[in-house]
């Protein structure tokens, strides 16, 4: 980074020197782009765009997006802010020293070239399957007078017949191993996330990660992923993947980037990883990062629902179970209400085996109703609309039925 630049106007320069600016909803993205490129360049994109559903694989709009420079850099308008709010991350970390960097699936270098500009030192590497995305990554750094950047194009699983062992200090995915990989799917049923856990990993999965790990040079080194990670379930099973591989996330290190897309407020986690075991389980590191909100502030009155809702109550030390029902619905759709004692108050946690959560905090004046709630209106509640309801006394194990 130039000498006296604060990280923060470096990263708003680099977006001015490409003149990324988000649009502010969809309307204005595409109506932006037909009028800067034509009606009929834009309406394959915006066709592209529309069929995308998840679990595609489809390259086909990296294909239209980048027939030439100007409309690769118009479409990352979309992702301008995510750019921003990621470089702001990045450059507020420390930088002991930036050393050899790989970027997979680069697309049209925006990433790369950003990492190439703030460490001039360094030597930057971009790969991509798609062989437009890498002419424009290579017009863009040449645009910038970057000489410590290149570009390549590969599948990215192929990369350990033409990469060097142990010779990279840093790899970035942006949004890049998730699309590599298949989109993440809903997660399994479940009732607790510690139920996803250990699960055998696609074998396809596994071999990319650990090519990823045997080309960090040290114990030193990172791998940087920030990818679209929906639910608490799924970084948490992303974190799994990861570590079955052998890359370990520092969970001291993680937290959510938060961003505009096209109007619409979106959080991605981000992982810094490692090739040693980190001093925390992915359960606590991700409880931790989802329910950033102490435990101990548990308020009488307060509600929390899903991935704040588990987490929190995980994270609740010291509770006694006191009571619970299960309701059956149709299709092995289930719900469970539980009433736990805390130090503090008692709390209602519900959640079902299909992700839904929600954590309630009474007050000590409540417990009464509540208890009386569970043995008489809520289990007439549900058998009056035919439901099987199961009352139990004992906490039940997790995964049982
Ligand atoms: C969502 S884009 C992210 C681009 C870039 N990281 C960014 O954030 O600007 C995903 C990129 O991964 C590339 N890609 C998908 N599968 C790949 C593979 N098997 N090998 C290399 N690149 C791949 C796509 O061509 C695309 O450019």
């Amino acid at each position: 980074m130039a000498a006296g630049l604060s990280g923060k106007q470096f990263v708003i320069d680099y977006l001015n020197q490409l003149k990324l600016k988000p649009s502010k909803n969809f309307r204005q993205f595409w109506n932006d782009l037909e009028y800067q490129h034509g009606r009929r360049a834009i309406a394959p994109l915006k066709e592209a765009m529309s069929q995308r559903n998840p679990g595609a694989t489809t390259n086909d709009i990296y294909v239209l997006k980048n027939q030439n420079l100007k409309l690769s850099l118009d479409f990352a308008k979309y992702s301008a802010d995510l750019y921003r709010r990621f470089f702001d991350w990045l450059v507020a970390r420390p930088h002991p020293q930036a050393g050899r960097l790989l970027d997979v699936g680069c697309d049209n270098g925006i990433v790369t070239c950003f990492i190439a500009s703030l460490f001039p030192e360094s030597e930057v590497v971009g790969v991509d399957i798609e062989p437009r995305a890498v002419a424009c990554a290579e017009e863009l750094a040449n645009r910038l007078g970057l000489t410590n950047v290149r570009f390549f194009q590969s599948d990215v699983r192929q990369l350990d017949t033409l990469l060097d062992a142990r010779s990279f200090d840093r790899i970035l995915s942006v949004r890049s191993f998730h699309e590599m990989l298949g989109e993440v799917s809903e997660p399994p049923r479940h009732w607790s996330t510690q139920e996803l856990l250990g699960r055998s990993v696609e074998a396809g999965h596994l071999h990319l990660l650990r090519m990823m790990r045997n080309l960090l040079r040290d114990e030193a080194a990172e791998l940087i992923t920030f990818e679209r990670l929906p639910w608490l379930a799924s970084a948490a099973m992303w974190a799994d993947e990861l570590k079955q591989a052998g890359l370990f996330v520092d969970w001291a290190q993680a937290e959510f980037i938060a961003f505009q897309e096209v109007g619409e407020n979106q959080e991605m986690p981000v992982f810094v990883c490692r090739t040693t075991p980190s001093d925390c389980a992915i359960l606590e590191g991700v409880y931790r990062l989802y329910g950033a909100g102490s435990a101990a502030a548990l308020m009488a009155g307060a509600e929390y629902e899903d991935a704040e809702a588990e987490a929190l109550f995980y994270r609740i030390e010291s509770k006694q179970f006191l009571s619970g029902i299960q309701i059956d619905f149709p299709e092995d759709t289930q719900m469970r209400y539980e009433l736990w004692q805390t130090e503090s108050s008692p709390v209602l946690y519900q959640y079902t085996n299909v992700g839904n959560r929600k954590l309630n905090v009474l007050s000590v004046g409540d417990l009464e109703t509540a208890m009386r709630d569970f043995e008489v209106t809520l289990p007439a509640h549900y058998q009056n609309q035919g439901f099987k309801v199961k009352t139990y006394h004992e906490q039940v194990q997790r995964g049982e039925k």
